[in-house]
């Protein structure tokens, strides 16, 4: 009956076009179990039979729990709705805490069923890659990829690795080991070398070494995935190639991209090979057959994006449809199963150019329906599908951005997580297949993320009071938990992640992570926004009051991780709040036209301020700047192990700071870490609050330009730095929480 079961399953796998089509088998649930929950994985037994597409049902057994599912990826859930319902347990970005199930496993009772609303559920942007996971090791990933496969995703993003299979190809049509170094990009900027936004490595080739690791740790991911019945999305051959193709294959149809965000010709403009010439082909064959041969065949779906923030080299209708022809065609000569998954975002940031006629020729040069994948990026706040008549009917996938850069602001909003999904999927003849998140960095906010997953599997949109009550009973996992823990996270979600200013729809980021200056830090709007959208005297700080009352009656709490850093986080939210009102006070002080002992004595609790937030940062390892650095040196070894730990740290330095060699996107990825405020931010600040001061004392204007290039000196100055050789540079944290926020509440408030 079993077997009969199983088999029948089986068949009913292929339904869905590009999923895996590998014979699945339960062993990677078994194990899941076993390093999760050591203790009480015996009592688990899972089956698979025949059924709905991705369906469970937990039940009792003599021996324990069972979990039957239809597929691994819904076993994987069904484990997961146990242990967090009855188990009251769950896994964070800060930690597995499935170990405290209780000892004795409560019944299920009446058998619960599960089934997921759409096919796909899919994680991860290209760019998270580098914000987030760009020095990552395997028990980081390992961490990721169960947190993923528990709230039941399916079709991953898989960059790691890419340039070693992709070397491999370029060496093969001719091109030199020199060549083929100066067009790959650096550790932490990799995703935009894969987009074709950037080329080379403005401090030294990438090592070969790097990519011979990287490649090694992609071998264990991937299978790692398959076990855990995920569908890896995989990379391809994107065209973008050195510019010495062009020399080589003097026939070749190659034209040059677009500028990027202000880099100079050198690392910019990358060239590309139309994908309507042969040569596409033969280098999409030789790819792809590389990269089965490496991983096995675990997926049919690739990842390919050619115009992500770079304009096509035309915008003639029949270019665009040649292309995702010429595409498409060199996918199916090397997989006759291939469907391409694109991120959207090119839709909305250059709407201008993709007008709806040029989406439709682009999307309509791909036959069928089902040969794509579209995911509509920011579907939160600025969906395009609406826009396109469902891509045309093209499958896509409803995402969640919500963060550009890994910024840390708190944001959300839990009423369009829960409806907007299915309205979209609802709507008259729409082609929705998938829900997913695209967010540019994992860094807080962790309640989003887990309502839009959890909303994957529920038909009617989940009632986020109760949700919420659940969640955070489940994340503190303490018995009593005092109301005062409810009454701060009920407040948070009415508030601070119910907004719905969708110009404001994202992680909002702090004023102190920017270049200082006179204008244009507050208030924006937009990519990337710094206007508060709620009074914070009314949200963050009662909030954190109560979470402190919380930690007073329950002293237990405070040795529970996620507690600290939610403490943590909004003390954070309420200092980056205050630090805007002492920023105008200095401004104002500098405007009227007092002393310059004014201006510096204005300017003072804007660098105390910084002082304290370093302070609070260091006390909980989340919040590290040398977390980040170590974690990229960890990768250097070998003979030039010093000089790699230096590029190393280097690019973890430029990433979150000048990101580009001057500057070129300045802040964008800015963190609000331990040891990036007190070494970076806070001495950027005073040198501003001494130019003001001075050019007071001198009766001289304030001069923009050289304000800002001031700030990029201090900025390439940093980047160079080592860390551990300056003052109170210290690894791990310092302090102790609860004494730090009992001091912010008293002074700050
Ligand atoms: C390029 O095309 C020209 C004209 O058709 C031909 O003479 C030449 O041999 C070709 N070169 C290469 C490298 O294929
Ligand atoms: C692309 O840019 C390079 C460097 O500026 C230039 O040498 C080359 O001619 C350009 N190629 C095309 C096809 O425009
Ligand atoms: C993968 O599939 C191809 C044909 O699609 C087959 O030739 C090859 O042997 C398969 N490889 C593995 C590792 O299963
Ligand atoms: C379309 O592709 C073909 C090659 O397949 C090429 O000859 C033709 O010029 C292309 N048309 C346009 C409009 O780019
Ligand atoms: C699509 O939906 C968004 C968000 O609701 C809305 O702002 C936009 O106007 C809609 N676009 C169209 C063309 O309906
Ligand atoms: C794709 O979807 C569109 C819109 O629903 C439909 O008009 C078209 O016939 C479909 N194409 C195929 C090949 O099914
Ligand atoms: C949502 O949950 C809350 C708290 O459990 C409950 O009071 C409320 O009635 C529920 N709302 C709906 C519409 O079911
Ligand atoms: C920002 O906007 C708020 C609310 O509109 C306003 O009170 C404040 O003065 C503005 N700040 C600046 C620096 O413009
Ligand atoms: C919030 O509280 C601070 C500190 O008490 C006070 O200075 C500020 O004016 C208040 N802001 C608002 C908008 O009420
Ligand atoms: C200070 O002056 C600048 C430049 O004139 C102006 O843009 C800004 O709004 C003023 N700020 C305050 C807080 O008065
Ligand atoms: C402002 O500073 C820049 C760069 O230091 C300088 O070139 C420029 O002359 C200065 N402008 C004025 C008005 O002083
Ligand atoms: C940073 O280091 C590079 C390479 O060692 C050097 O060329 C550059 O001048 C240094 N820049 C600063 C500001 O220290």
């Amino acid at each position: 009956m079993a077997l009969r079961r199983a088999l029948l399953a089986f068949v009913s796998l292929g339904l869905v076009a590009g999923l895996a089509d590998a014979k699945p088998d339960l062993n990677g649930i078994y194990a899941l179990a076993k390093r999760r929950v050591p203790t009480h994985a015996h009592a688990f037994s899972f089956s698979l039979a025949d059924g709905e597409a991705d369906s469970f049902v937990i039940s009792d057994a003599p021996s324990g729990i069972h979990v039957e599912c239809t597929t691994v990826s819904a076993c994987a859930r069904g484990l997961y709705t146990y242990l967090t319902t009855y188990g009251g347990t769950d896994i964070w970005w800060t930690g597995s805490r499935l170990t405290h199930l209780p000892a004795y496993l409560p019944k299920v009772g009446i058998p619960v069923q599960g089934h997921a609303i759409v096919p796909y559920r899919y994680h991860f942007n290209t760019v998270t890659f580098d914000y987030t996971a760009a020095f990552w090791d395997f028990d980081q990933w390992e961490l990721e990829l169960d947190w993923l496969a528990l709230r039941g995703v399916n079709l991953p993003l898989a960059w790691v690795g890419y340039e070693y299979i992709l070397i491999e190809t370029f060496r093969e049509v001719g091109l030199s080991d020199a060549d083929i170094s100066s067009f790959l990009s650096g550790p932490a900027f990799q995703a935009w070398n894969r987009f074709g936004n950037i080329q080379g490595s403005w401090d030294g080739d990438l090592p070969i070494t790097w990519v011979n690791d990287q490649f090694a740790l992609q071998k264990r991911l991937i299978a790692r995935m398959a076990e855990l019945g995920m569908t890896p999305a995989l990379p391809s051959f994107t065209g973008f190639v050195p510019r010495a193709l062009a020399t080589l294959y003097p026939n070749a149809s190659i034209v040059n991209g677009s500028e990027w965000s202000g880099f100079p010709e050198v690392w910019t403009h990358d060239t590309f090979l139309n994908p309507f010439d042969p040569l596409f082909t033969t280098m999409q064959t030789s790819f792809i057959s590389k990269q089965r041969e490496a991983y096995g065949n675990v997926s049919h779906i690739y990842t390919l994006d050619q115009y992500n923030e770079n304009n096509p080299f035309s915008g003639d209708l029949a270019y665009l449809s040649n292309v995702t022809a010429g595409t498409f065609a060199s996918l199916r000569a090397a997989d006759p199963d291939a469907v391409w998954l694109m991120q959207g975002w090119l839709f909305f940031s250059s709407s201008a150019f993709w007008t709806n006629d040029r989406i439709e020729a682009y999307l309509g040069g791909v036959p069928g329906n089902d040969s794509m994948i579209v995911l509509d990026l920011y579907s939160e706040a600025q969906p395009q599908w609406n826009r396109t008549s469902s891509y045309f009917g093209k499958q896509w996938v409803w995402c969640e951005l919500h963060d550009y850069g890994g910024n840390m602001g708190l944001e959300g909003n839990l009423n369009e997580l829960t409806h907007g999904p299915l309205a979209a999927l609802n709507s008259p003849g729409s082609s929705m297949k998938g829900i997913g998140l695209t967010p540019e960095g994992q860094e807080g906010n962790e309640i989003v993320y887990d309502i839009l997953l959890d909303q994957a599997w529920s038909s009617v949109p989940l009632n986020i009071t109760a949700y919420v009550d659940g969640w955070v009973a489940r994340r503190y996992n303490v018995k009593p938990l005092p109301k005062a823990a409810h009454d701060a996270w009920r407040l948070l979600s009415t508030t601070v992640y119910s907004n719905t200013d969708v110009n404001s729809q994202a992680t909002i980021k702090s004023i102190y992570e920017l270049a200082p200056a006179l204008t244009g830090l507050t208030n924006r709007t937009g990519h990337h926004p710094t206007r508060i959208p709620y009074d914070t005297n009314a949200t963050i700080l009662p909030a954190l009051k109560s979470l402190y009352q919380a930690g007073v009656q329950q002293p237990l709490l405070r040795s529970n991780p996620e507690f600290a850093y939610d403490v943590v986080d909004v003390a954070r939210q309420l200092l980056s709040n205050r630090f805007i009102d002492y920023y105008e006070r200095l401004l104002t002080a500098y405007n009227s036209s007092l002393s310059a002992s004014a201006v510096r004595a204005a300017g003072e609790p804007l660098l105390d301020l910084l002082t304290d937030l370093d302070a609070l940062l260091a006390t909980n390892g989340n919040f590290l700047l040398s977390n980040w650095i170590r974690d990229a040196r960890s990768w250097a070894h070998g003979k030039n192990k010093k000089a790699y730990g230096a590029y190393l740290e280097y690019n973890a330095r430029n990433q979150i700071t000048l990101w580009g060699p001057d500057g070129e996107i300045n802040d964008y990825a800015s963190k609000a870490w331990a040891g990036l405020v007190g070494t970076y931010y806070r001495p950027r600040w005073a040198a501003f609050v001494d130019y003001l001061a001075e050019t007071k004392s001198r009766g001289a204007v304030y001069n923009a330009t050289s304000v800002s290039a001031q700030m990029v000196a201090l900025g390439k100055e940093w980047s160079n730095g080592t860390w551990g050789t300056g003052k109170g540079e210290t690894w791990g944290t310092k302090g102790n929480t609860w004494d730090v926020v009992r001091e912010v509440l008293d002074k700050w408030t």
